[in-house]
């Protein structure tokens, strides 16, 4: 026990309490009569170990590692990519430090806003508590994207969220990387496993179909994730957004008049089309009706006093990406134009409309 704990990095104290605890038990003995570490419980370690510094819970760490269903090859899928999922937020980190330092240096002030939005790094951990606040599943969207799912009977929901769009009469598993949304699902919902796109913790072709709504922007390296999906499904099914018509800011009027910023957020995200080759897949419009039950960033595009709401903004990330001073302007200026008339001079044509294209497309391969 002594020899493993120094290579490993750990107390003998430490070992001694997963063994009690019955999460990794020395199973082998020594010609001496010892117990003693099996090459099996040494993986079974060093896996609980990387959780561990992953910053899981004993108790979470006992159900990642204790998954039968799951092989040792799987299993370091999984990991690898939480891992990635973590060196791209520390990433995310050392920029927001780094703006922070610039700004200091050059005698700019920095609010507590500012200092904690690097944290945002860890965006859904930190914002996903506001979530249901306003997500649910909008039964058009629903539709849509159920029907491209075809007469597939697995499906894999990557970027799951509390579980929206999971087809309740199909064999869903579920892919999400932050606690907070995992702990936010309903009771009875699929299965979740704490994983990340970029590195899906299956073998090839596992699954009939894999979906993914309103995540891939929030991916590290979307292409790595789409293509993760192609290789673990026959089917792909994605519910993403367009960038690539010159000039998309200005589809939306949020965007075109009170948020250009929102263009600086989506700035490393892929091009549709770039997206749709790398699973190839075809792109369908996915219009938002006009009262669109899921609170998405476009979804009160025909209601925007709702844009006005603490509680509408706080379960869209976008307004936190933009920071609070962008946030506030924004919200202000909209207020403003509501008051004044202005908002519905502009816009006035909207009021016939019953659902908008604004940029969201379901891709299918
Ligand atoms: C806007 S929510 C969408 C959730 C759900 N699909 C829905 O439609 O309600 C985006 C989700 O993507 C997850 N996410 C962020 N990075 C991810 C990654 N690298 N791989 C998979 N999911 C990720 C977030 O934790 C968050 O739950």
């Amino acid at each position: 026990m002594g020899r493993v704990a120094a290579l490993a990095g750990v107390s003998v104290r430490t070992l001694h309490h997963y063994d009690t605890v019955g999460l990794v038990r020395p199973s082998a003995r020594t010609a001496a009569g010892y117990r003693a570490y099996s090459a099996g419980d040494v993986e079974r370690l060093r896996e609980v170990l990387a959780y561990r510094r992953l910053g899981f819970g004993l108790r979470e760490v006992a159900e990642l590692v204790g998954d039968p269903g799951t092989d040792a090859v799987a299993r370091l899928r999984r990991l690898r990519g939480l891992l990635l999922e973590r060196r791209d937020r520390a990433g995310a980190m050392v920029t927001a430090i780094d703006r922070e330092l610039e700004a200091r240096a050059k005698g700019l002030r920095v609010t507590p806003e500012q200092q904690l939005g690097m944290l945002g790094a860890r965006l859904y951990d930190a914002i996903g508590g506001a979530y249901t606040a306003t997500r649910r599943t909008e039964p058009r969207f629903a539709a849509q994207i159920w029907d491209a799912l075809g007469d597939a009977r697995t499906v894999l929901n990557v970027g799951a969220g509390t579980g929206s769009y999971e087809p309740a009469d199909r064999e869903v598993t579920a892919v999400e990387p932050s606690a907070v949304m995992r702990g936010q699902r309903p009771p009875g919902s699929a299965p979740c496993l704490a994983a990340a796109a970029e590195s899906l913790p299956f073998e090839d072709r596992s699954f009939d179909v894999a979906m993914a709504v309103s995540t891939v922007h929030h991916w590290g390296d979307p292409l790595a994730g789409l293509r993760e999906m192609r290789r673990v499904a026959r089917r792909v099914v994605v519910l993403t957004f367009d960038t690539d018509e010159p000039g998309w800011q200005d589809r939306f009027w949020l965007t075109r008049d009170y948020l250009p910023e929102f263009a600086a957020v989506l700035a490393e995200f892929p091009p549709l089309a770039g997206m749709a080759d790398a699973i190839g897949a075809r792109a369908e419009p996915v219009p938002v009706p006009w009262d669109c039950a899921d609170g998405l960033f476009e979804a009160y595009w025909r209601r925007p006093e709702a844009y006005l709401q603490e509680r509408v903004r706080r379960a869209v990330s976008v307004w936190t990406r933009v920071g609070p001073e962008v946030e506030q302007r924004a919200v202000r200026s909209l207020g403003d134009d509501l008051d004044s008339g202005r908002w519905a001079e502009r816009n006035g044509g909207l009021a016939d409309l019953d659902a908008a294209d604004l940029g969201l497309r379901l891709l299918i391969a």
